[in-house]
């Protein structure tokens, strides 16, 4: 039921913070303790690469994972998109340890790899949103996202929820390994934080209604642009404005800009940069600065610690891992107020359903 909501997005747009709590509560101690099964983390331990495998939202869901498992474990990662592994599979290492991210557990291009990978012997996990769905049975290991059902097409707090389990996992995997840096990584308050800036964000809802009028109700195309996990959430960023907004958005590395699409750049081309990480903030901000010589129209979506008074949003400031957790949630709501503004069908975008059981 979707209340007094218009549109099922909105209302799991704004359960995030809520979902955040959940899992902190139903993953983490008191003491902010990991409880994952024990069984699980050994069995990841004993393989020497991890495989993240994963279709749409759930692949970019991963391609933040793969971070959070290399700084918190050390484990080398990989992340896949499962309709291209299917078919191609890359080299394995000599222990691989499969994750399968998925909302719905039915997606049938990551079940063509989870049959391969059973086939294989490989052992894997399944992190999904469904309890008994068809990847979470099949799989060795399920951790379930508690997100509640998602209704809409484009999926939001099943990708959050996905980060934020990820997060947990890498921790109790990382502590358990003797790691400091795991250990000290404080993913209890961390949650607790991003929900708060989560809830922040989503209070701003005139103001992103007032941006998505500003620099997207009247163009075709845009840009998100950033630099490593920025450049990760600006590809889902960019695939919410096209599924819903029918607005053909890239995500792009803002650094490889110069090497060829600028040329796409003209006056009024609406360029949206994310800027969370401090090490490549002012990189960022500098290809912005190329992009507005060619007549680009930017926009800046930034963390209070790197922010100056130009810029359009500012995020609150949580551990840098994590601040896709909230880099992603104005862009969830450009999206929604681009789609709804133009009079679309938010929930039930033209072409798409929302679990795709074909290959
Ligand atoms: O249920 P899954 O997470 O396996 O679904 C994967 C994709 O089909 C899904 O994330 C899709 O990209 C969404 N519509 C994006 O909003």
């Amino acid at each position: 039921d979707k209340g007094t909501y218009p549109f099922y997005m909105l209302k799991e747009v704004d359960e995030q913070p809520n979902v955040m709590r959940k899992l902190a509560q139903t993953y983490l101690d008191a003491a902010g303790k990991p409880e994952i099964d024990d069984k699980l983390i050994k069995a990841m331990q004993a393989a020497d690469r991890l495989y993240i495998v994963g279709a749409g939202t759930s692949y970019h869901a991963g391609l933040i994972g793969k971070r959070l498992f290399e700084k918190l474990t050390n484990m080398p990662t990989e992340v896949h998109v499962s309709s291209e592994f299917a078919y191609e599979q890359p080299l394995l290492s000599a222990k691989p340890f499969f994750i399968f991210l998925t909302q719905s557990g039915e997606t049938a291009d990551s079940r063509e790899v989870l049959s391969n990978v059973n086939e294989a012997g490989y052992p894997s996990l399944t992190i999904t949103n469904v309890e008994n769905s068809t990847l979470s049975r099949e799989a060795n290991y399920t951790l379930l996202l508690h997100a509640g059902p998602e209704i809409a097409v484009a999926s939001t707090k099943a990708y959050t929820a996905q980060i934020a389990l990820e997060a947990i996992l890498a921790k109790a995997l990382g502590e358990d390994m003797g790691l400091a840096i795991a250990k000290d990584f404080d993913v209890r308050t961390q949650l607790g934080l991003v929900a708060n800036g989560m809830q922040a964000i989503v209070d701003e809802k005139d103001k992103l209604e007032e941006l998505s009028n500003d620099f997207l109700m009247d163009t075709n195309r845009a840009f998100y642009i950033g630099r490593g996990i920025d450049q990760a959430v600006s590809l889902e960023a960019a695939l919410k404005l096209k599924e819903i907004s029918y607005v053909q958005a890239e995500g792009f590395a803002s650094g490889e800009l110069k090497h060829g699409t600028i040329a796409l750049i003209e006056k009024g081309t609406p360029v949206i940069g994310i800027i969370t990480q401090a090490k490549t903030a002012s990189l960022t901000r500098s290809n912005l600065q190329e992009t507005i010589a060619r007549g680009a129209k930017t926009m800046t979506i930034v963390r209070e610690s790197l922010a100056n008074d130009d810029d359009d949003l500012v995020l609150p400031d949580v551990d840098e891992l994590l601040m896709p957790l909230l880099s992603v949630v104005p862009a969830q709501l450009l999206a929604y107020y681009t789609s709804l503004n133009k009079g679309l069908d938010v929930d039930k975008p033209r072409n798409l359903a929302k679990s795709v059981t074909v290959e």
